[in-house]
């Protein structure tokens, strides 16, 4: 089992009787998903993508990976949103956070086109001085602008640098079957392209060659992945909250909103799943936060954040609750040393592994913010592999859409995404915003 839901720490908090209560609305809200009877019913490839897959892009997808490896230094990924973060926390949670310094076979990995900081792409290009690079570009839309500049400054070196032919070997294009200028613009110059599915929205596509490509170059194994998911697929398939954990998680959730838990923290005790949260809080936010309503997303890595935000998860506003991860196994052993003079008065800790430290700290932290007025939902996960990640994916995933149901929106559509864009168009003149950038620019006077 790669998951188990402990709710030892949401006592006082949440008792069985609230989550049974509940239950059956979760428990509805489960089915309009698996009957595809809800809003954004379009968009639920990702429920059975597990196994319904591909399998000729995969096998696609797994050669070109080789062929980058084989071919460049550096692999630079263009995207943004769920265009960009899936990939980046697989890559972190299995691997490293410091992937790109550790001795390996395999190409760096870059993001890029997450931003609009010219620092942010310089530093990219910086580091690409000298090597041998191949781009990834990743846009569902094929429109998005800051991957869409982005791709346009990358698209200009490889030609600089290898010439058409040259580029052309070395560009790999992630966007719709059919739609949108990239597709257009790919199909024209002959690059080698991956497909999002028309019914997966970005932030659940991480299991689609918007994360497989960049996943499997870093090194990856894609197969291991694919095979979390399916078993979760299959785990989740049950219809009740007294056995399904996923609609378990899904109905405390909604119970914690309805008790005014605004804020729900996703915790991690390692590093390596900083960016697995920076994915989560996409999928949530995007798909929860709308119509006025929704719990704000929030991360810490513990025990680094205890050094900061702990104080006021400690004393703060009582306002959140908290999801924490707890790995039962280190990818790595390390052990405490023994110092025959205690100079640090540490030998209490001698011969123990850093691990069961951290996870010591892990125990007292949920007492003490239990103590403090904060309730705790802890998922236990195996490790940090490659199928934990699919399964933790499955499971976020399918949460959030019953999550999504129960609280009356629809989780798959992100309106609000569009009003920033508008305005950016309006204020740098694109044709069509005359009107938006008058009334903007009185705005501003
Ligand atoms: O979840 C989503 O749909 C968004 O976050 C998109 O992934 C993001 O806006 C990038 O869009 P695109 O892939 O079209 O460039």
């Amino acid at each position: 089992m790669a998951i188990k839901l402990n709710e030892k720490y949401l006592s006082g908090f949440v008792s069985s009787t609230e989550v049974e209560k509940i239950a059956h609305i979760a428990e509805s809200a489960y089915s309009v998903v698996k009957n595809k009877s809800g809003a954004g019913n379009d968009f639920l490839g990702w429920v059975d993508l597990p196994v319904d897959y591909d399998k000729d892009e995969f096998a696609r997808i797994k050669a070109a990976s080789e062929k980058i490896k084989k071919m460049c230094d550096v692999f630079v990924v263009i995207g943004i949103g769920g265009s960009y973060l899936g990939a980046r926390a697989a890559i972190e949670f299995v691997k490293s956070p410091l992937y790109n310094n550790l001795k390996k076979d395999t190409p760096d990995v870059y993001f890029a086109g997450n931003s609009i900081s010219s620092s942010a792409l310089n530093d990219i290009l910086k580091l690409c001085e000298g090597k041998d690079v191949c781009i990834n570009v990743i846009s569902k839309s094929g429109t998005t602008t800051e991957p869409a500049v982005t791709f346009r400054i990358f698209r200009e070196l490889l030609e600089k640098k290898y010439g058409e032919e040259g580029a052309r070997e070395r560009i790999f294009v992630t966007t719709d079957r059919a739609r949108g200028k990239l597709k257009e613009f790919s199909t024209d110059k002959g690059y080698e392209t991956f497909v999002v599915p028309d019914d997966i929205g970005g932030r659940y596509s991480v299991l689609t060659a918007v994360g497989l490509l960049p996943i499997a170059v870093a090194g990856c194994d894609i197969d291991a992945m694919m095979k979390g998911a399916a078993d979760a697929r299959v785990k989740y398939s049950e219809p009740s909250a007294a056995t399904n954990e996923c609609i378990r998680y899904a109905a405390i959730r909604n119970i914690m909103y309805n008790k005014g838990k605004s804020i729900e923290i996703l915790v991690a005790y390692e590093p390596a799943a900083q960016m697995l949260s920076e994915w989560w809080k996409q999928l949530y936010g995007e798909s929860e936060g709308k119509d006025n309503k929704g719990l704000y997303p929030a991360s810490v890595i513990f025990s680094t954040d205890l050094h900061s935000l702990g104080q006021y998860v400690q004393e703060g506003l009582r306002t959140m609750f908290e999801t924490v991860i707890d790995f039962k196994k280190s990818s790595d052993t390390v052990v405490i040393p023994d110092d025959p003079n205690n100079i640090d008065g540490l030998n209490f800790l001698s011969g123990k592994e850093l691990h069961d430290v951290n996870r010591m700290a892990m125990t007292g932290t949920l007492f003490a913010h239990n103590d403090g007025g904060v309730p705790n939902v802890v998922l236990e996960v195996e490790d940090r592999s490659e199928y934990s990640f699919g399964y933790l994916v499955y499971f976020f995933e399918l949460a959030c859409a019953i999550s999504g149901y129960m609280l009356g929106v629809n989780p798959f559509d992100q309106p609000g995404v569009e009003a920033y864009k508008k305005n950016m168009y309006a204020l740098l003149g694109k044709p069509g915003y005359e009107e938006q950038k008058k009334a903007l620019e009185a705005r501003i006077k």
